[in-house]
């Protein structure tokens, strides 16, 4: 089938990527003239696992392109997929300029049947505003030509984007429209190969699935964090009680672990887009709101700590953080807890050595030059001089460290683990100053 994907970010090269490596024919199209000079110079704008080798596959075999060519890119793609991105307006609200912009651009230059599917994640109600862009862009030409719209909210993972594209949980179609919805079968019809993963709904549906899926995992996460200031205030330890209550099938395993607050690119705004948007139609999610606050205070629950143990004035202290990227496996910095806590530290005086298996570069566009910010390559690096040590992403590199480098190099022996990567007793044995979250803090055996 040929393919058009608009917008080649996170989301719209992970679409492309894997929708050629099933055999289609795509060309991705985006704005940003660097990043398709980038891919078409054999580079890769993201970091994501398995990505690169299965679009240099797939460009290498000629079934997939990248250009900033609108009518070439609206003229190849019998189905033109909208991957751009949807930021947070002023007000919460999910900003629909480049998804309206997209599908202005469809009806401008479209000359025969297309299904244009919304694959960003946007409010319910988009699909029929892109219905009535194109129309619009479409009756500026003074012409009529068949369409349709359908909803396909996207719901991989950043990290691991191309094994949930390639093996989704489900996929959601939402089509009010026959020849659209077969279409759309066919498409993914590879990917659900061993059992049916196809849902088939209404565009609203669809629409407000996407948002519910992750307001639903936001909230498990604030729960968690909110029973973890409990936790430590009562004397208990939250990772005992989060294998308590997740061996129940009914609760389950996923998503239950407090932290340093969710990031990323999606919970925070979507999140906000829904309360918004709920407020909009009269109805209060008054779970939401709190899940969304509870968020914004745990981004400080480190620097909360490091107040309590070493003071508010931070000048003369520098401070290891292992852990830039909102979450492993990904460079990506968007609403990053690092970056809230970086920033407070720095403020309270602060200097910061930090490291990051991957987004050093994202980090250096995302702080610029900072005198009190020191980005170096390796762990032991970020410990040189420093007071104590901050675990903010859970990389796999971190989860079983050399814990007598960590001491010996330390000026203080002293852990703040946002991930609770490590064992209280085992790193208080070794004479390490544990702070963890949610667990009361044991008295270290060893000077
Ligand atoms: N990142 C994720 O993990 C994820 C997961 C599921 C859903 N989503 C949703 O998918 C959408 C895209 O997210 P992302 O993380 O891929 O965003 P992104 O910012 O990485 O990529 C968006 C791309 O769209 C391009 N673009 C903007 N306007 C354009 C236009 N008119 N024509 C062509 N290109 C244009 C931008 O230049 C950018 O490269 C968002 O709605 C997001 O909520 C994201």
């Amino acid at each position: 089938m040929k393919i058009t994907v608009i917008g080649t970010g996170y989301v719209g090269l992970v679409t492309g990527a894997c929708l050629a490596d099933m055999g289609n024919h795509v060309v991705c199209l985006d704005v940003d003239e660097r990043k398709i000079r980038l891919l078409n110079d054999g580079g890769i704008p993201i970091h994501e696992p398995g990505l690169d080798t299965m679009v240099q596959r797939n460009v290498a075999a000629q079934r997939l392109q990248f250009t900033t060519d609108i009518a070439a890119a609206v003229a190849h793609g019998t189905m033109q997929f909208i991957g751009v991105g949807t930021p947070p307006d002023e007000d919460g609200s999910a900003d629909l300029q480049h998804v309206l912009a997209a599908a202005r651009s469809i009806g401008r230059h479209m000359t025969d049947y297309k299904v244009i599917v919304d694959k960003s994640t946007v409010p319910v109600g988009t699909a029929d505003r892109v219905r009535e862009a194109v129309r619009e862009a479409l009756a500026e030409r003074g012409i009529a030509i068949d369409y349709a719209v359908v909803s396909n909210p996207e719901f991989l993972k950043e990290g691991a984007a191309v094994e949930d594209f390639m093996k989704p949980d489900r996929i959601i179609i939402g089509s009010d429209d026959e020849r659209a919805t077969l279409l759309m079968q066919a498409v993914y019809a590879p990917f659900a190969r061993n059992r049916d993963k196809l849902q088939l709904m209404d565009t609203r549906s669809a629409e407000l699935t996407k948002y519910a899926a992750n307001a639903m995992l936001a909230t498990r996460i604030s729960f968690m964090n909110e029973l973890a200031h409990l936790a430590e205030q009562v004397g208990a330890d939250i990772e005992h009680v989060r294998r308590g209550i997740g061996s129940d099938p009914r609760i389950g395993t996923h998503f239950l672990y407090a932290g340093t607050g969710y990031g990323g690119s999606c919970f925070p705004k979507d999140v906000k887009a829904l309360v918004r948007s709920a407020r909009d139609r009269g109805v209060d999610l008054g779970v939401l709101a709190a899940v969304e606050r509870a968020n914004e205070r745990q981004k400080l629950v480190l620097v909360d700590k490091v107040r309590a143990r070493f003071g508010d004035d931070l000048h003369g202290r520098t401070f290891a953080i292992w852990g830039l990227a909102f979450k492993p496996n990904t460079d990506d910095m968007r609403e990053a807890p690092s970056r809230v806590i970086i920033d407070t530290l720095i403020g309270l005086g602060a200097r910061i050595r930090a490291y990051d298996p991957v987004a050093q570069a994202e980090a250096r566009r995302v702080f610029g030059e900072q005198p009190a910010l020191s980005l170096v390559d390796s762990r032991d690096a970020a410990l040189e001089q420093a007071d104590a040590l901050l675990i903010v992403t859970e990389w796999r590199e971190f989860k079983s460290p050399d814990f007598d480098t960590i001491r010996s190099m330390l000026k203080q022996p002293v852990i703040f683990d946002g991930r609770n990567l490590y064992d209280p007793p085992l790193v208080a044995a070794l004479g390490i100053e544990y702070h963890g979250i949610g667990r009361s803090a044991p008295v270290p055996e060893r000077a």
